[in-house]
């Protein structure tokens, strides 16, 4: 009888009356007093620390919509108080976990201190989820006025340091105005890495200077399937259709990706999934072609052909490229779906596997990523791939992204390399999320919000020291049946939402009631932010 009371008094003095914040903070209490953004605020800032500068800029833009407050952004002097009145970012220098902030609100001051910059980004965008959402528009009226911020204690960070959104742009594009609102998206959700499939057999997307055919030839399709099309007759809808990010759309994306702490992750997909690279550069195949940016879906009997030097030539020098362009430390190249039949019939090829040794075609396979991860490993950057290059041995220093399920992670942990669990049965978001009857044309499979949510990138099989290989998860959007910005948007939220959840708040946290009641408020920010989730 004891129990009951004290839970009753935990609700109405921690849970009642605080926002809704997803993912979910680690401690968030209510505090004493509420801050009134009303009038002259500053926002303080240390001097010399131009991360924070950029952060207090965002915070401001965010508090522009408030009609009676007057912000000023100042500086103070790292080494002495905190000043003790307005909004102030600061450094913990002690801090040592990543990522981590703590958030303090009272009637004189809001204080968001981080471990390091990305904590303090991560404080600014919970204190954005404790403002009334019409400030996401930037419009807002009069009636906000008064604009107060309820006193509360957080402490907040995360569980995994990998959380990312994948978006392949290949099968369709998407402009620079969406990318940029898809990493605003994810930056709202605390998720950190942006893992983006820029090459297809259906269009290469990124431009590369030293072979301009890849976009003037590869970026484009003479027309598109309709429909699933699995099997023949084909119904086309004859409309050519392409694009590609120019080096300077790209650099403009990856600096407004680090302002906000994402990493951008670029994939140049080899040896598979080569055909738009093929159709520009025809020498590169095993067949010498021709070949043709394809214009339907699904997996083609065309590679790279591993025989040739002058593959290693041609992807090295992309790659010199790619490094130029992303500083990630990280660089995906794919490995996934690859047919080994041209390599089976291509003399080059065959005389390869017999030079080097190999027992098979499948060792190729692990002969040509080898050799593409030590070319990276020569430029101080680490390789991605999916879990295929599992097969016929794993590369050194390799990274797999598990998507078949979690078992190439599991033996990809146990080998002691790091993992990014990413799998079909949790993190598919083009797959259906709801009876197909009710809903446009999907790839297949059914992955629903509540699926999501139970998602545990930790394997129980691993022990606690394989464990730490799995460094987090993260959510694929592949876009062969997404035409549209609005369909991306459609099929990624609230599923994203939902992951970030999972990859952010503690396990012991995680509680689909709570979280939909969370979301059932956080769909008004969703709204004033114009993202067209689906509405179950
Ligand atoms: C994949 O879905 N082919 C990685
Ligand atoms: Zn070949």
């Amino acid at each position: 009888m004891f129990a009951f009371p004290m839970q009753l008094l935990f609700i109405l003095f921690s849970g009642v009356g605080l926002a809704a914040v997803i993912p979910e903070p680690v401690l968030m209490e209510r505090a004493r007093g509420s801050f009134r953004l009303r009038g002259e605020v500053n926002i303080f800032v240390p001097t010399g620390n131009e991360q924070l500068l950029t952060h207090a800029r965002f915070l401001s833009r965010h508090l522009e919509g408030i009609p009676d407050l007057n912000l000023t952004i100042q500086r103070y002097s790292p080494g002495q108080a905190l000043p003790s009145r307005g909004i102030v970012l600061a450094i913990d220098p002690e801090g040592s976990v990543a990522e981590r902030y703590i958030l303090e609100a009272g009637s004189r001051r809001i204080l968001i201190k981080g471990d390091d910059a990305a904590g303090v980004f991560y404080g600014i965008q919970t204190l954005r989820q404790l403002l009334p959402y019409e400030l996401e528009t930037g419009l807002a009226e009069q009636s906000l006025s008064n604009v107060r911020v309820r006193g509360v204690y957080i402490e907040d960070y995360p569980q995994f340091s990998y959380r990312g959104m994948h978006l392949d742009v290949g099968r369709h594009f998407f402009d620079v105005e969406f990318i940029k609102k898809y990493l605003d998206l994810m930056a709202l959700h605390k998720m950190n890495h942006f893992h983006w499939h820029l090459t297809e057999d259906q269009g290469w997307r990124l431009e590369i200077k030293k072979y301009p055919l890849l976009t003037e030839v590869g970026a484009w399709r003479k027309e598109t399937l309709i429909g699933h099309g699995s099997r023949p007759p084909f119904e086309f809808d004859g409309t050519p259709y392409g694009g590609y990010y120019t080096q300077d759309d790209v650099r403009e994306i990856v600096a407004y990706a680090a302002e906000r702490h994402i990493t951008v992750i670029p994939e140049i997909e080899m040896p598979g999934h080569a055909t738009a690279a093929l159709a520009a550069y025809p020498e590169l195949g095993c067949t010498g072609g021709p070949y043709e940016v394809e214009t339907r879906w699904g997996i083609f009997e065309d590679a790279f052909c591993a025989g040739n030097d002058y593959t290693f030539e041609f992807l090295e020098n992309v790659l010199l490229e790619v490094i130029d362009l992303f500083p990630s430390q990280y660089i995906h190249i794919g490995g996934d779906e690859v047919l080994k039949n041209r390599w089976k019939e291509c003399p080059r090829c065959q005389a390869r596997i017999k030079d080097e040794g190999l027992a098979d075609e499948e060792e190729l396979q692990s002969y040509f990523i080898r050799r593409i991860g030590d070319f990276l490993l020569s430029k101080d950057r680490l390789m991605i791939g999916w879990d295929e290059i599992l097969e016929g041995g794993l590369a050194p220093n390799a990274t797999v992204m598990s998507w078949r399920g979690v078992q190439g992670g599991i033996e990809a942990a146990r080998l002691g390399h790091d993992v990014i669990m990413t799998p079909v049965s949790h993190c598919y978001f083009d797959f259906y999320q709801a009876d197909p009857a009710t809903q446009p044309l999907a790839i297949g499979g059914f992955l629903t919000l509540r699926q999501v949510y139970t998602f545990n990138p930790i394997p129980p099989q691993l022990t606690p020291d394989q464990a730490k290989h799995i460094l987090g998860g993260q959510g694929n959007v592949w876009t062969e049946y997404i035409p549209t910005a609005d369909h991306v948007e459609y099929m990624a939220f609230p599923r994203a939402i939902a992951l970030a959840e999972v990859l952010w708040t503690p396990r012991q946290k995680h509680d689909y009631d709570r979280f939909l009641k969370r979301l059932s408020d956080h769909k008004k920010r969703l709204d004033a932010l114009n993202v067209n989730y689906f509405r179950p």
